[in-house]
């Protein structure tokens, strides 16, 4: 696991648009795993005043967000389909697509992270992924517990999580549970990139950095895999 750290957030954001704008641009037909939450807000920011439309970056990336909330739709201003287009998808040339989110709305939910899973294959493998870190060092929605086997689907959010994510809900009332890739579809990314910001991350960071593997920490599973970077800005 490689280390780099930033004394602030903006420089952080920064070298993580250079790792996602370097991929594409070695090669067009990236398939990039994207989180939500806040601390790639920065990273979007910055790869979409590189990459406005006219300059074609995304024309054939294809793109597979972590996770999404069950029981909401994508006109819902918490689901994260609504979140990445606002931050990225509406700004950029991906192709609508190409650019894949798990349906929280789906009939069935155990064959939409069936199927999520298989277009993930179909699509070659994600080659990089991008996560986010939960205070409690969830990754994707997989929370502590979750076997490092496990791959897309159903799972229920903790008390702790549904608090934290809470600001873009009414009356606080963020869904119960949501569909996430599992630890072993993140795994399987080629090259994996953590990102890690502020104070209230600390206690998580310092848990990854003690390089304990442990299912009740659910990033420290990244230390099974051989290419993964954590950039971190506390
Ligand atoms: C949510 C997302 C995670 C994200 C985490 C951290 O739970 N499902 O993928 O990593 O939030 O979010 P933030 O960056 O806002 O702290």
């Amino acid at each position: 696991m490689k280390w780099e750290s930033f004394s602030d957030y903006a420089s952080l954001s920064t070298r993580a648009a250079e790792i996602l704008l370097q991929e594409i641009s070695e090669n067009p037909l990236a398939v990039l795993g994207l989180p939500t939450g806040r601390t790639p807000i920065g990273m979007y920011q910055r790869v979409v005043s590189e990459c406005s439309r006219e300059y074609r970056c995304f024309r054939d990336v294809q793109t597979f967000n972590l996770d999404e909330y069950v029981g909401i739709g994508a006109d819902h201003p918490g689901s994260y389909a609504a979140y990445m287009r606002e931050h990225f998808f509406s700004h950029v040339d991906l192709r609508p697509a190409n650019a894949h989110i798990p349906n929280g709305k789906a009939a069935d939910l155990d064959a939409e992270c069936a199927r999520y899973e298989a277009a993930i294959r179909n699509a070659g493998g994600l080659g990089l992924t991008f996560l986010g870190l939960g205070r409690n060092g969830h990754i994707g929605f997989n929370e502590p517990g979750t076997p490092f086997t496990s791959r897309t689907r159903v799972v229920e959010l903790t008390e702790s999580t549904r608090h934290a994510n809470a600001d873009l809900f009414a009356d606080s009332r963020v869904p119960t549970r949501a569909i996430t890739i599992g630890i072993a579809t993140i795994l399987s990314s080629r090259r994996i990139v953590l990102l890690a910001s502020g104070e209230s991350k600390r206690a998580a960071v310092e848990r990854l950095r003690s390089a304990v593997v442990d299912d009740f920490f659910p990033a420290s599973a990244l230390w099974q895999h051989d290419h993964v970077t954590v950039l971190a800005a506390m």
